[in-house]
């Protein structure tokens, strides 16, 4: 996934309500910021957990407001960072805490950020939070680059063998699973010999 992506359509969710609420947005993205092997939908979670919590932060106190994200690489560490101009957190401590919550009855249930913390350590991250003075809150998550995997198999629609004049040897030890491939590699025009193996 590239993450700068990941970021601007996390954005891209909250920018109608963003824009009413005199919400400025303020990216600073790092350029050719590489494709990493992660989870786009839950780390879409944790971006819009933070962002809404930096928006409800905002809100709290003022009727505008603004917030920075940040991408850079440090060495082999991707580095995001989201700050907003609010008041900052409280206790910063207790703000990971499953079920810690400032907000009214009703409002939050404290579960946001110990989601987060829970998908960014199970990708090998961290996640901190500091007030940085002339701000509010700063979160920054750090994610191991992770380059992406090589492509195994063809995609759809695409041959994995151009021509037609070999043949395929398929060896398992599962006849089930002869059946099943050799049936798949027929279907696509391949001549294919199968051979089970014993062991
Ligand atoms: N940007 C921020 N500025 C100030 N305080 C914050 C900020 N982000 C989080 N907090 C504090 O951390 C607490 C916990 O945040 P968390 O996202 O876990 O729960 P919540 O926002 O209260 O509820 P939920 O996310 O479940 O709706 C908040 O209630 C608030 O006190
Ligand atoms: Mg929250």
């Amino acid at each position: 996934m590239q993450i700068n992506q990941t970021l601007e359509e996390t954005l891209a969710l909250r920018d109608y309500d963003l824009r009413m609420h005199n919400v400025r947005i303020h990216l600073d993205l790092a350029e050719n910021f590489p494709v990493t092997s992660a989870d786009p939908h839950q780390l879409q979670q944790v971006f819009l957990n933070i962002m809404n919590n930096a928006v409800d932060a905002i809100l709290e106190h003022s009727t505008e407001g603004d917030i920075w994200v940040r991408t850079a690489l440090n060495r082999d560490r991707l580095c995001i960072e989201i700050t907003d101009s609010g008041p900052g957190v409280k206790d910063a401590s207790r703000v990971f805490d499953p079920f810690y919550t400032t907000k009214p009855v009703g409002k939050g249930t404290g579960l946001g950020l110990s989601i987060c913390y829970g998908i960014i350590t199970e990708h090998g991250g961290t996640i901190r939070v500091r007030n940085i003075p002339s701000r509010g809150a700063s979160f920054t998550v750090e994610l191991p680059l992770q380059p992406a995997a090589p492509l195994v198999f063809s995609t759809p629609g695409q041959r994995a063998v151009s021509g037609r004049d070999g043949r395929i040897l398929l060896v398992d030890h599962d006849d089930s699973v002869l059946e099943a491939v050799g049936a798949i590699l027929r279907g696509r025009d391949h001549r294919v010999q199968t051979a089970k193996r014993h062991s």
